[in-house]
């Protein structure tokens, strides 16, 4: 059987989109290969699906950043309450163009935008009222002007080899779709629950 997962996952993701009442309906959790070896997991939000391609963004310079360059294999996952139904992709994230990221920057919210000029992600801090008067620093600064997108800011493409759609059922027969990348083409099986 040959389908298209990314219309799966569109159709999908639409409806959850139009129904849920979940403030970031957009939610989904990367979980990339930890420096040690253990998988770390965190919640980020998707920007769209771009050219076959999951987009989130964030610092680079991140603990999730240094671990996808170390290894480009992560997974993304989803869980839908208002549809009820789980999305579990595999694949490869590699960074998007400069450019592109601006065009993600430019959409932000000028708090978010601020947060992300003035803020090393992870990085240890003694107090966070330090960051608090760079933050009002920062705002007064640029009152009246665009805040650039910062160097280490910018946002990966993931591209699947393998996505599970998951229809959750009360009577938990759970429908599986397992979509696999075989040779350019994607293959669907079904999975017992
Ligand atoms: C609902 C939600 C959405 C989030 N969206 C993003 C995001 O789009 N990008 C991002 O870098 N962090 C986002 N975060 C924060 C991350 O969960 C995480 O704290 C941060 O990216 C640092 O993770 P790291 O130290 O593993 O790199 C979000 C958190 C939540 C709870």
């Amino acid at each position: 059987m040959s389908m298209n997962p990314f219309q799966l996952f569109n159709t999908w993701y639409s409806e959850e989109l139009e129904k849920s009442k979940a403030r970031i309906p957009s939610a989904c959790c990367i979980s990339s290969t930890g420096l040690d070896g253990y998988p770390n997991a965190r919640f980020v939000s998707l920007k769209e699906v771009k050219n076959d391609a999951f987009i989130i963004t964030g610092s680079l310079q991140s603990r999730k950043g240094l671990e996808i360059e170390k290894s480009s294999k992560v997974s993304l996952t989803f869980w839908w309450e208002t549809t009820q139904k789980q999305i579990r992709i595999q694949g490869n994230a590699s960074k998007i163009l400069d450019t592109e990221a601006v065009g993600y920057f430019d959409e932000r919210a000028k708090d978010s935008k601020i947060i992300s000029l003035i803020s090393e992600q992870g990085a240890t801090i003694e107090n966070i009222d330090v960051l608090k008067s760079s933050f009002a620093e920062t705002e007064r600064k640029y009152k009246n002007k665009d805040i650039p997108k910062p160097k280490n800011w910018g946002g990966y493409a993931i591209r699947p080899i393998r996505i599970e759609c998951m229809e959750f059922e009360k009577s938990r027969f759970h429908k599986r779709t397992l979509f696999q990348l075989e040779e350019e083409e994607w293959i669907a099986t079904i999975l017992q629950p």
